[in-house]
């Protein structure tokens, strides 16, 4: 509790407008020095005093900073919250909070565009044209691969895979999904989205679009013998987590051509990229900005704000990601 009597919450990084308002409103804000490492120990430190911590993707928010005395809430500004334990957060009665669904369709439309980026080879044909060497119209300069009529393979039918699947239909595309839990008849009809299993996906998919979360059965999910079952024309698109994909395997595929080429906005080491990625005119690399939009990282930033002053005025935040720590 600060000397105004407002309870202390750590913001880690800054966010947009509104949030820092309602934020205020509702606590003393006390911003995590920019120039200090994102590590738990100095997070931990940072977090003495404060009963709440408004995050982002990068920070880990484990044991260590769990601990912190008198931590009430963890507002992540983001859908996924893999960067927080939320089991050792349960167990200390700490509420976690994330962003769902203000980001679906902003980061569908990303996935698209990477999608169309790397069937049409639009970052090479930039670097081309930019640097002089377009010398006139040539019958086989550039060719890419047709979206229009191709398949679709979705990992992961949850609200952005849906998306994805909704923007696939205008371009007369072959939609089929892997997913555990498959979607009702109905949903499915309407979407025009097909459920396989992952080795049929693997197999008849000429674009793969991963959409799940990062947990233990999804780590690695695309990994060497997955790269071996695609075609050799496909192109792999991925804008959930990066260990997801088996970045080194990855690599390894795409030298010996057991895939025709990556769209990749999330890494497995962030924000290191495999070295060997950067040199390929095949792979399109984006720092993690599907869902940066002006209006979703706005209303990214006001949800999670909201999530955390609701929780500190002792309500229970809508979009509680361990609802057995407030019944
Ligand atoms: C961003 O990656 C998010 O999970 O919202």
């Amino acid at each position: 509790m600060s000397a105004a009597g407002k309870p202390r919450v750590l913001l880690m990084h800054p966010i947009l407008d509104p949030g820092p308002a309602i934020l205020a409103e509702a606590a003393e804000v006390v911003p995590y020095p920019p120039d200090r490492p994102l590590d738990e120990a100095s997070i931990r430190q940072a977090a003495d005093g404060c009963v709440g911590i408004v995050s982002q993707v990068m920070d880990p928010i484990r044991e260590a900073v769990l601990s912190t005395p008198g931590l009430k809430c963890v507002s992540n500004v983001a859908v996924g919250f893999d960067n927080i334990d939320v089991a050792a957060a349960t167990q200390r009665k700490v509420m976690v909070t994330n962003t769902p669904g203000v980001l679906d369709d902003t980061t569908a439309d990303f996935a698209f565009t990477l999608l169309m980026a790397a069937a049409r080879r639009v970052v090479e044909a930039d670097s081309f044209t930019r640097s002089g060497k377009f010398r006139g119209w040539a019958i086989d300069m550039m060719l890419g691969a047709d979206v229009y009529g191709a398949t679709l393979g979705i990992i992961g039918i949850g609200r952005i895979g849906r998306g994805v699947a909704h923007r696939a239909k205008g371009f007369n595309m072959r939609v089929i999904y892997y997913d555990p839990h498959p979607l009702p008849p109905e949903a499915q009809d309407q979407l025009g989205a097909t459920p396989v299993d992952l080795r049929r996906l693997l197999m008849e998919s000429d674009f793969i679009s991963i959409h799940v979360p990062l947990s233990q059965d999804t780590h690695h999910l695309m990994s060497t013998p997955q790269f071996e079952q695609m075609k050799r024309t496909a192109i792999l698109i991925n804008t959930s987590r990066g260990p997801v994909v088996d970045e080194a395997a990855l690599v390894e595929a795409l030298k010996a051509k057991k895939l025709a080429g990556a769209a990749l906005d999330v890494y497995e080491r962030e924000p290191a990229v495999h070295p060997n990625l950067i040199p390929m005119s095949n792979v399109v690399l984006a720092p993690h900005i599907a869902s940066a939009t002006t209006r979703t990282r706005s209303e990214m930033s006001a949800m999670a704000a909201r999530n955390m002053a609701t929780a500190l005025r002792g309500g229970r935040p809508p979009n509680l990601v361990n609802p057995e720590v407030k019944k």
